[in-house]
């Protein structure tokens, strides 16, 4: 997702704004994948860069994405749509992490469609946590390093369930790839 803080500012409103908005518009997204029969959708919410903003526009975003599993559980479930999230959960409230925990479970038996949300997701930091966690196997002797290859890396990303994506669109039309799936 890109461009909701512009699409407010341009017509006066606060960020916030357009973020509640997208997440209107995201519902409608999710339904319109499912009905066309896409298997895998990915969606980009909260970057590791994106802690920089405001602290009010920081505290809002979390907002929106606790009140959107919450609101969006039953339907979600009832839709056929496993949620699943990628990023560094470490840093976010406990409180999220306990809703996000909790909508994986509910979901996980799920099949129609899989919803992925990258939530303090950066791709050179699941890189980093991935071989910072081979390393530590190597240095403990589970693992030898020569044995280290391309799908042992996949393994340990956030993604090692995910298929690697065919298709990237930024929705303010930039095309920068912005630390995104790097790696897939
Ligand atoms: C939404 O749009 C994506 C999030 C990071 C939540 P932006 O917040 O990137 O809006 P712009 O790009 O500043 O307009
Ligand atoms: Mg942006």
């Amino acid at each position: 997702m890109d461009g909701n803080g512009r699409w407010a500012t341009n017509r006066g409103w606060p960020r916030l704004v357009g973020h509640r908005k997208g997440a209107e518009r995201v519902k409608e997204i999710v339904r319109a994948s499912s009905d066309l029969g896409i298997g895998w959708l990915t969606l980009y919410a909260f970057s590791t860069e994106n802690w920089k903003r405001s602290t009010e526009e920081v505290l809002g975003l979390m907002a929106i994405f606790a009140r959107y599993i919450q609101r969006e559980a039953e339907g979600m479930a009832r839709e056929g749509v496993r949620m699943r999230f990628i990023g560094d959960r470490s840093r976010l409230d406990p409180k999220l992490q306990r809703l996000m925990a909790g909508i994986e479970a509910k979901t996980a038996h799920l099949k129609r469609l899989n919803l992925t949300v990258a939530i303090n997701y950066g791709g050179r930091d699941e890189i980093v946590r991935a071989l910072r966690g081979l390393a530590c196997d190597a240095a403990e002797g589970r693992i030898d390093p020569r044995d280290l290859t391309e799908a042992a890396i996949s393994a340990r990303l956030d993604t090692h369930d995910l298929p690697d994506p065919d298709l990237v669109i930024r929705t303010s039309g930039e095309t920068r790839t912005s630390n995104f799936l790097p790696w897939q």
